[in-house]
């Protein structure tokens, strides 16, 4: 039906017979004239009616907002003083010669002005796209799976599709469970991700495996979580963790060079143990410059920090720079969110004087030690005037939760972070092991990642010391991917599943044809999966996850459009073996 796009309409095609289709974004009447903006997936361009062409000004007059119409009409040169270089078809308009209603449209069901908290947006979440920059977000997204698609093809690596319906597959979260018709009272759990078969495959000997795969967890939703979201899955044999994130680590070049015209620099790494350190969290951005600065080797032995622990405690400081420009209000906030991590002591200090002497901290916790330590504290934070200087003592786990939190929040008040930098880290050196609330064992990433240190007596000795040969990549702050070396005996799997307490009856049962699998011959293997939408969340500068999914869910894991999750009537429910019950809703 048509020659060119709207949006690809250039000076090219001046003087040239176009014909394009697409929906009237805008309609402007002036006197003999009517100017269309007409829209389509590539762009806008402006079409003029003019009165003297009878059967076109006619059809244009009756034309509302979102008709779908098709225009044939000359492209010619706008005049010099009507360009708009703002928009790539903005030199040229096309003179109509002959208009088609496609196909009528109502009003659209949401003010575009009050785009904020319109529930019809989700509703008619089609229209949206078609109105909002979600349309652009969706290209990136299908140029990041060319792109990646292509870039792993050409290393040889096999797409391979793996089920949805299946058992659980341990990544942390709840399963979504699928009942079966055929063995009722029995369920499927969708993926929360393709682990197993991953590695299965790798004992199947394919070499190289990928998939653009959808996963499912039932767990609390954000800003950067859906229920149902898409990984860049890969897992490749007879290879080692430097090597795995050397392929990764090309392929995001090659992404950034594609998408942004980057070219992107080694990839850092840091140590899980440094990150906490440093930032108070495994995820820094790394274009933020505030960090932990610990000053307890100048400070336990003052009678003050008598009960200072060194397993669990740290007394630190923050240099804020220039924070005396921040205001009354801000330094409130953020010593109210210190209260609320039930941080005890804390101090805010105003650095109004290079010249540091006891009298200017009079009424601050530093009033109490020596000037020589004051200024030895000054010094390895590079303290100068007008900066405020946080002091914190408390327990290692609330300043790193507090600090989390807080430390991009000051930076954007101080507006300190370059957005047009990029922020990329590889975390490595993670624990095994954490506690969960009950004081259990539980993985780390997931019980399939293999430990640094592959003696098995002592990580049954000390869980809590071992590390894993696993990887994050995170970038801005985002944690983008997450991968690791995989266990690839049977030994070691079966004393990690006993360590996470994964050995009971039940569980050995739903993971002992795994188990089995390790008898085989199983290769050394790594692997690693990225969130596509995160990725494309990253590439395309979006605050939520739903800018850059074409149907999303809300934060209640619902769809408004198709009104899912629903009820089922009695009869389908019978035919699942299912009967519901009335659960009282928490007040
Ligand atoms: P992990 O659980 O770390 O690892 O997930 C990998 C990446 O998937 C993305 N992601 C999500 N994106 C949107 N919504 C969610 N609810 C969500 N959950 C995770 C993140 C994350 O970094 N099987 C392992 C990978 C492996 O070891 O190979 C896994 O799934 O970007």
């Amino acid at each position: 039906m048509r020659t060119d796009y709207c949006g690809k309409i250039n000076k090219k095609h001046i003087s040239k017979i176009v014909s394009i289709c697409g929906w009237v974004n805008k309609k402007r009447h002036i006197g003999k004239i009517i100017f269309l903006d007409v829209r389509d997936q590539e762009g806008i361009v402006q079409v003029v009616c003019l009165s003297k062409n009878k059967n076109v000004f006619k059809i244009a007059e009756k034309l509302k907002l979102e008709f779908c119409i098709q225009i044939f009409g000359t492209v010619k040169e706008r005049l010099e003083i009507n360009k708009n270089l703002n928009i790539s078809t903005g030199e040229v308009e096309i003179i109509a010669f002959q208009i088609k209603i496609l196909n009528i449209s109502k009003k659209l069901p949401f003010d575009e002005s009050n785009c904020e908290s319109n529930k019809n947006l989700l509703k008619f979440r089609y229209l949206n796209i078609r109105k909002s920059k979600i349309l652009n977000n969706l290209k990136t997204r299908h140029l990041i799976v060319k792109y990646i698609i292509k870039f792993l093809n050409c290393n040889n690596f096999w797409n391979i599709e793996t089920p949805f319906l299946t058992s659980s597959t341990p990544e942390g979260a709840r399963d979504y469970l699928v009942p079966s018709r055929i063995h009722l009272g029995k369920f499927y759990a969708l993926p929360q991700s393709p682990q197993l078969f991953k590695q299965l495959l790798m004992m199947s000997g394919i070499d190289r495996y990928y998939q653009i795969a959808k996963c499912f967890r039932d767990e609390d939703l954000r800003s950067n979580r859906q229920p149902e979201f898409t990984q860049i899955d890969i897992e490749v044999s007879f290879i080692n963790e430097l090597k795995f994130c050397k392929i990764i680590e090309e392929m995001i070049k090659y992404l950034w060079l594609k998408i942004k015209q980057i070219k992107l620099k080694k990839i850092k790494k840091i140590s899980y143990s440094e990150s906490m350190k440093r930032f108070g969290t495994d995820k820094p951005d790394l274009r933020n410059p505030l960090e932990l600065i610990d000053v307890c080797d100048y400070l336990k032995n003052l009678s003050f920090f008598k009960n200072f622990n060194f397993k669990n405690d740290r007394i630190v400081t923050i240099k804020i720079p220039n924070g005396m420009s921040l205001s009354y209000k801000k330094i409130n906030f953020y010593k109210k969110k210190i209260m609320k991590y039930d941080i005890k002591i804390y101090d805010f200090i105003k650095i109004k004087n290079e010249l540091v002497q006891k009298k200017h901290f009079k009424k601050t916790i530093f009033y109490n030690f020596d000037i020589n330590i004051i200024k030895k504290i000054f010094f390895r934070n590079k303290i100068h005037k007008n900066d405020i200087l946080i002091f914190i003592y408390s327990k290692k786990q609330k300043i790193h939760k507090w600090f989390e939190k807080i430390r991009d929040i000051i930076a954007l008040d101080l507006k300190i972070i370059n957005k047009l930098d990029w922020s990329f880290t590889w975390i490595v050196d993670f624990p095994m092991f954490k506690k969960d609330s009950n004081n259990n064992f539980t993985s780390m990433h997931h019980p399939f990642c293999a430990p640094k240190n592959n003696n098995i007596l002592n990580l049954i000795k000390n869980p809590e010391l071992s590390l894993s040969k696993s990887y994050d990549l995170i970038i801005n702050g985002e944690e983008i991917g997450g991968g690791s070396v995989r266990i690839n005996t049977k030994k070691m799997q079966e004393t990690v599943f006993k360590i996470i307490g994964l050995n009971t009856k039940n569980n050995t049962q739903k993971f002992n044809f795994f188990l089995k699998s390790l008898c085989y011959g199983t290769p050394p293997h790594a692997g690693i999966a990225l969130g596509l939408d995160r990725l494309t969340m990253i590439l395309t500068n979006s605050l939520n996850i739903s800018d850059v999914i074409a149907f999303p869910k809300t934060t209640s894991a619902s769809c408004l459009m198709t009104g899912s999750p629903h009820k089922l009537n009695k009869i389908d429910l019978k035919d699942l073996g299912i009967s519901t019950k009335k659960i009282k809703k928490k007040k």
